[in-house]
């Protein structure tokens, strides 16, 4: 977790009196699933970048929505649907909120950071980016944004650049300073690393990126469950996240646009509620972000989500932040202690990711001797082969921690991987 955006909740320097101490113990027992076992042993859930365990204010108002308030948005004149309708709208005012957008138009509702990805690279890049322009991309990009890309690179005749990074999974800033020139439309940089962990520069390469003239996408997808975030600040043109990163539900996410950017772009797909008037010869469309939300969205997904952000407010984003952290360096030094353990990204700046090799054991296998232990991670390329092969491995094993974690999740990991070594060592 950066030390900076640890300093201002909100980046704008104003110093935040220390925060009451955090601890999981409070709230574990607000997460149906860390009560339960897996092969018969507590569940250590240690598998958070692939998806976040949802506390029962989430379920509950998920299922609020079918007990109570179920019905179509946007087009019903009976109390339900209006009902339901100022729900999904206060669910997107809430997001504006979270992540500090001006206008909540600048709020679209999609099925996650993929979809959001691939709206922008489909409707801002099938009307802007033309046969030799230049997109740039890193080395950290998960596969949700680089394949949309280059799908986009195809389409039009564009050109991929990509930032290298260095040993410790950082961004090397010099070499993206050398890739910008005129030519170069877009930048789309992830803000922390799913595989690695490592937090970007994205103030200094929004920045940059803008000096150069072009426009700056940042993949928020694992940097909105652990740092406060503030898109104003940041200055991005885009910012993409999941509902279900974030406690929240599964095919639920968000597209933030700059309004101006937005309001201009052409739509994404087309149906009911995004247009303004349809005829056979012709058809308007309905302003951001109705234009981007074709056909009956996910409702109960975008209440679960408003209550997600309700949920880890109610902790506070910087100290569930400072939590993860020093959660972080316990369980570095836990492993570094293993003999055989390479941890794989080691950047100065890091969210609470540790990639690991071990030199006996594959990591596929260090996976199914921790899941008998209780211990669930994730083992494989984590959807970044590009990393992998910087690192020339097929494969880590990785643990990813959340404010419900505790040390004794760590000590069971610790535990479970002695067993590895057993087996294998
Ligand atoms: N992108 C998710 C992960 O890192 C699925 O596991």
């Amino acid at each position: 977790m950066a030390v900076t955006s640890m300093k201002s909740a909100r980046g704008r320097g104003e110093p935040v009196a220390p925060a009451p101490a955090f601890s999981p113990d409070d709230i574990r027992g607000d997460f149906p699933i860390l009560q339960t076992t897996a092969h018969g042993k507590r569940l250590a859930y240690l598998d958070n970048a692939a998806t976040s365990q949802k506390p029962q204010a989430v379920i509950a108002a998920m299922t609020r929505y079918y007990n109570s308030q179920n019905a179509n948005i946007h087009r019903g004149v009976y109390q339900l649907s209006m009902e339901a309708t100022a729900a999904y709208e206060a669910a997107r005012e809430r997001v504006r909120q979270f992540i500090n957008a001006t206008d909540s138009r600048e709020i679209v509702f999609v099925r996650g950071a993929t979809e959001a990805i691939n709206l922008v690279a489909t409707s801002w890049g099938g009307a802007n980016v033309r046969s030799g322009d230049e997109i740039i991309l890193s080395t950290l990009e998960h596969h949700s944004n680089i394949v949309p890309w280059q799908m986009l690179a195809k389409r039009a005749g564009a050109v991929l650049r990509v930032i290298p990074i260095n040993d410790a999974g950082e961004l090397c800033l010099d070499e993206y300073e050398k890739l910008l020139n005129p030519r170069t439309r877009l930048v789309a940089i992830t803000h922390v690393s799913n595989a690695l962990g490592t937090i970007t520069p994205v103030r200094r390469m929004v920045r940059m990126a803008h000096a150069a003239g072009a426009l700056a996408l940042v993949d928020g997808a694992q940097s909105v469950p652990h740092l406060p975030i503030d898109v104003q600040d940041i200055d991005c043109d885009f910012f993409v996240f999941s509902g279900h990163k974030i406690c929240g539900p599964t095919g639920i996410g968000v597209l933030y646009g700059r309004q101006a950017i937005l309001q201009a772009m052409p739509p994404y797909q087309g149906g009911g509620d995004m247009i303004e008037t349809v005829t056979f010869d012709k058809t308007t469309y309905a302003a951001a972000p109705q234009r981007f939300e074709a056909g009956t969205p996910n409702i109960s997904g975008a209440l679960g989500l408003a209550a997600a952000l309700d949920y880890v407010s109610g902790i506070g984003m910087d100290r569930l932040a400072g939590y993860e952290h020093q959660l972080l360096l316990y369980a570095q030094e836990k492993l570094s202690r293993i003999k055989g353990l390479k941890i794989v990204g080691t950047a100065a700046e890091k969210a609470a990711v540790i990639s690991f090799v071990l030199s006996y054991a594959h990591p596929h296998d260090v996976g199914t001797i921790l899941d008998g232990q209780g211990v669930a991670i994730r083992t494989g390329h984590h959807c970044c082969q590009p990393v992998m092969d910087r690192y020339g491995i097929p494969a880590t094993a990785r643990a990813s921690l959340a404010f419900y974690n505790t040390r004794e999740d760590v000590d069971q990991l610790v535990l479970g991987l002695e067993t590895v070594k057993e087996v294998f060592g």
